[in-house]
């Protein structure tokens, strides 16, 4: 049974030049973003223009690793502005729209993050969310004081203990500790400072910390997981879930097990749970305008970057020393996502591709799927998801930047708000009022009136 139509929440992802790989060499595009600052402040104007709830960066302690000859060709995960300290710059200049970014649980303490993130709150007046992540990628490790990652369960096992002692954190004060009471001299009040005391397998914080209650009560916690602990964790943590399915149905099966989990086993309202797959498109007024948008961005993609990102697909393999027009070899199973290497080898096999064929088809979203069409087909594209809840909103991926952010905004969220899908307004103040979260309380008063009764 459908849903009745409600309003879709909306991202704007933004990676500095875009999210397709050539997106550096468009001529829409910001090729200097990893430096300009004025380029964050007209996207996040733009989006806030466009009424989004949210911008969202991601984060990497450390730059990709590849070979050099491909690496030197593209500008995703090389060099970039630090997010916290972006997202602090850009919440003086916007006013309504959310703000989130992304910090590690593997390589930042708890403390650091619940303080800058507090801190981030009271700047921007309650708009800000963590994107925790676990880092997937072994080089942050060697910017650490470590030779390896963390395995996978024992990085989720320590996420788990790190969100809990940043949640623990971020009660200490209660909402009304400051009394600030000039007369009796009174600053803030004793009884309502809480020191948490965690001591755990992987932290050891005292508490308190040295930063008021943020204005949202915790800032909005978002993740993206799917793996068993990356659901786990997501299940009973995250206020929102940054998916990357292809299908509706994958994206339908999954929203509702995170959701049934989050209720089943951690006694939370699934409705407090938004999934927010990634959509990434080319919008024209025409579908022949939007097809050759896309051949045109396909067209930039240099062969050598794209060799590079069809063999991390397909698990590590060496391609350089196979014909770049040759068929696409056999090769063994190993490594990242399989389910993404077999679709590759797959949709090789089944159109007779070469190499070159298939890298160039990967490439440009790095396996992801991206949509083109006119604003009426993506927009029927968006409300199928959202009305059949495999989706709750998109987290919006523009494929180069600011060009497909302005277009999709001056294309797609006119044709969202005439359905009714989308806001024509922002009701609230917060990034919780505008995804429709609740304020948590804090422990302590929950506590309390547990006492009480
Ligand atoms: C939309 C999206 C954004 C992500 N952003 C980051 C990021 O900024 N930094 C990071 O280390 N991982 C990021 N990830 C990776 C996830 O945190 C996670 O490691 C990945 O989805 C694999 O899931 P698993 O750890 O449960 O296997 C992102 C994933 C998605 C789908």
């Amino acid at each position: 049974m459908p849903r009745p139509k409600a309003q879709l929440k909306l991202g704007a992802f933004f990676n500095p030049t875009g999210h397709h790989v050539a997106s550096w060499r468009h001529p829409q595009s910001q090729a200097d973003a990893n430096v300009n600052f004025q380029h964050y402040i007209e996207l996040a104007q733009t989006a806030e223009r466009g009424k989004f709830d949210m911008v969202f960066l991601a984060d990497n302690l450390a730059m990709r690793e590849a070979s050099m000859e491909a690496l030197s060709r593209s500008a995703q995960y090389i060099s970039n502005l630090e997010p916290m300290t972006l997202i602090a710059a850009l919440a003086a200049v916007t006013s309504r729209i959310g703000l989130v970014c992304t910090a590690t649980t593997s390589y930042y303490e708890p403390y650091h993050v619940a303080r800058k993130f507090a801190t981030m709150d009271h700047i921007s007046g309650g708009r800000v969310g963590w994107n925790l992540v676990t880092s997937g990628t072994f080089a942050e490790a060697y910017n650490f004081n470590r030779d390896a990652h963390f395995g996978h369960a024992e990085r989720y096992d320590r996420a788990r203990e790190f969100a809990e002692v940043v949640v623990g954190l971020w009660d200490s004060w209660d909402d009304d500790a400051f009394v600030r009471d000039k007369e009796q001299g009174l600053y803030f009040d004793p009884a309502k400072l809480h020191t948490l005391n965690h001591k755990g397998k992987y932290f050891s914080v005292k508490g308190p910390l040295n930063t008021p209650r943020p204005p949202q009560g915790h800032p909005v916690i978002v993740q993206a997981g799917t793996s068993e602990d990356g659901m786990d964790i997501s299940a009973r943590f995250a206020e929102v879930i940054f998916s990357a399915h292809w299908s509706i149905e994958a994206c339908k099966k999954y929203s509702k097990e995170v959701k049934s989990r989050a209720a089943e086993k951690f006694g939370r309202d699934p409705d407090h749970l938004k999934v927010m797959p990634g959509l990434s498109c080319f919008v024209a007024e025409s579908e022949s305008e939007a097809n050759e948008k896309y051949e045109f961005m396909q067209s930039l993609i240099h062969p050598i970057v794209a060799r590079e990102i069809l063999s991390t697909i397909l698990g590590g393999a060496d391609l350089s020393k196979y014909p770049f027009d040759g068929p696409v070899p056999d090769l063994p199973m190993t490594g990242g996502s399989q389910s993404t290497m077999q679709s590759a080898i797959d949709m090789a096999r089944k159109e007779n591709l070469s190499i070159r064929q298939l890298a160039m088809r990967m490439a440009g979203a790095r396996g992801k799927s991206v949509i083109k069409g006119t604003p009426k087909q993506i927009v029927d594209h968006m409300e199928q998801w959202f009305v059949e809840e495999a989706a709750d909103g998109f987290n919006v991926m523009p494929p180069y930047l600011p060009g497909a952010l302005d277009d999709f905004v001056n294309l797609v969220i006119p044709e969202l708000q005439r359905r009714g899908l989308f806001r024509t307004e922002y009701a609230g103040r917060t990034l919780r009022e505008h995804l429709g979260l609740p304020r948590p309380r804090s422990r302590y008063e929950a506590r309390a009136d547990h006492a009480a009764e």
